[in-house]
């Protein structure tokens, strides 16, 4: 059996068996990228800041819908100035956590050339798209708040949870971001 046909073999007995990637996996590819440095790049004493910054615009923007459905329910304008409050910082934090983020993908080897870190920001930029254009519109034609913010809201809800779901991916699939303490 030549050398070729004998990693093939096991690169499909080590899939086969669900073995994770790691700097022992048969597959010469799947080596070359666990052996690249995950750490954190933009931190504060190994607190990644980006993981820091994430729960701010993922709230603000679970918040712009409940403020929604508030006005929508009691057509009170006050709900209407709070959306514009809570949606303009979730478009503020957002880009804050995406400048970051960004600065992390490019700075960090093992980061940069995993498909999940893109994916992720992919993810996050569609989302980051959906939001602007929510806080948008209220600034400019808050009239139109129901119901094409409403359904921004919705929409942007939407992508929050699949562009987390994806960066949380990052860390508890890929232990991208962690520096193992030595306290412990
Ligand atoms: C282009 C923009 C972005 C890029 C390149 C990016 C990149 C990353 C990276 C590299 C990580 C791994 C953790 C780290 O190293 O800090 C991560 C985690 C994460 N990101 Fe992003 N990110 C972006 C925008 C966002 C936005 C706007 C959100 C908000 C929904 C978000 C939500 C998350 C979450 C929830 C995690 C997991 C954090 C944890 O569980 O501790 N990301 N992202």
């Amino acid at each position: 059996m030549s050398e070729a046909s004998r990693e093939a073999e096991q690169v499909e007995i080590a899939l086969e068996e669900g073995q994770e990637a790691s700097t022992t996996h048969p597959n010469p590819h799947i080596r070359e990228v666990a052996e690249q440095d995950i750490g954190s790049a933009i931190a504060v004493a190994g607190h990644p800041i980006h993981a820091m910054l994430v729960h701010f615009p993922i709230a603000f923007v679970i918040s712009t819908l409940g403020i929604d459905m508030f006005y929508w329910f009691t057509g009170d304008a006050f709900w209407l100035a709070v959306g514009t409050w809570s949606a303009g910082a979730a478009f503020v934090f957002g880009v804050l956590a995406a400048v970051v983020g960004t600065a992390e993908l490019l700075a960090v080897p093992g980061i940069r050339v995993r498909v999940a870190s893109w994916n992720h920001a992919i993810a996050a930029m569609v989302m980051l798209a959906i939001v602007g254009a929510n806080a948008g519109l209220r600034l400019f034609w808050p009239e139109t708040v129901l119901p094409s913010g409403l359904m921004l809201s919705v929409l942007s809800s939407m992508a929050a949870g699949f562009a987390g779901w994806h960066g949380g991916k990052l860390i508890f699939d890929h232990g991208v971001g962690l520096l193992i303490s030595s306290k412990g």
